[in-house]
């Protein structure tokens, strides 16, 4: 049985998060689009046979923007499994959540937690009504513990935060990436990983930050094929490498 759905309650708040997230995008693509019921559901499934790569452009094309605020636009069920499985294997203990909504993927990292029986999830997020969801899935899920919110500008909370991260997930708004990797750099030691969502779907807005990841040579990453483009990468020792 997958692990996840041990934990009855979390399942459970998963499938409707994730049903939510999707009728959200759904709702919006249906009142933009001008053709009828059949011709929708062509789209949709056309989407679904797309490449990740060519997600992005099909959703502008259609008008929906994966900056919505009033969205939650959380992981997909599978990008959710890589981060906990992703959190299992490395035995990370403390993890940085950067653009948390309504905390799915905080959820998938606070499970994982869990089962380690230590560690703890920085949540970040500024929007309040999110940050009350936030809390409320952790409670519902029994996760409280593990979860830390730090509601505001990620920008401001970064400054306030001290100590090394084992992981952080890039997941705010994609023309920010660049900005917020350089202010949670000094956060990172060797060996901590870094993860951002949606590098084909925003495709244009993380391209700075994905030249800046190259340039690094203290940093080995790449951008692996699947759900909206994740990248994957880790923080070298510097003294291995002379
Ligand atoms: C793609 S969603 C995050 C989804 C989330 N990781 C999940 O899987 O449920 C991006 C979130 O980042 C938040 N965000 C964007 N820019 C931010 C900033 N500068 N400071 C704090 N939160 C920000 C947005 O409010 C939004 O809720």
């Amino acid at each position: 049985m997958n692990a996840i759905r041990k934990n009855g309650p979390l399942a459970e708040l998963l499938t409707v998060l994730h049903r939510e997230s999707d009728e959200e995008i759904l709702g919006k693509a249906r009142s933009l689009f001008r053709g009828n019921d059949e011709e929708f559901s062509k789209i949709v499934k056309e989407y679904g046979t797309l490449a990740p790569q060519e997600k992005g452009k099909f959703l502008k094309t259609h008008g929906i923007s994966i900056q919505d605020p009033s969205f939650s636009l959380c992981v997909s069920p599978e990008m959710g499994e890589f981060l906990f499985n992703l959190v299992l294997s490395s035995k990370s203990e403390r993890i940085l959540e950067l653009g948390s909504s309504n905390g799915v993927s905080t959820l998938y990292f606070a499970e994982a937690l869990r089962l380690l029986g230590r560690g703890e999830v920085v949540a970040t997020e500024s929007d309040e009504k999110k940050c009350r969801r936030i809390l409320q899935n952790a409670a519902t899920a029994g996760l409280s513990d593990v979860i830390e919110l730090r509601q505001g500008d990620v920008f401001e909370t970064v400054e306030g935060l001290s100590g090394w991260f084992d992981l952080v997930f890039i997941d705010i708004w994609a023309d920010g990436y660049l900005g917020i990797f350089r202010k949670v750099a000094p956060l990172l030691k060797s060996g901590s990983i870094i993860v951002a969502d949606n590098m084909w779907t925003a495709f244009e807005e993380v391209a700075l930050f994905k030249e800046y990841l190259d340039e690094r040579t203290d940093i080995v990453s790449t951008t692996l094929d699947f759900a909206s483009g994740v990248e994957f990468g880790v923080v070298l020792d510097p003294e291995r490498m002379a």
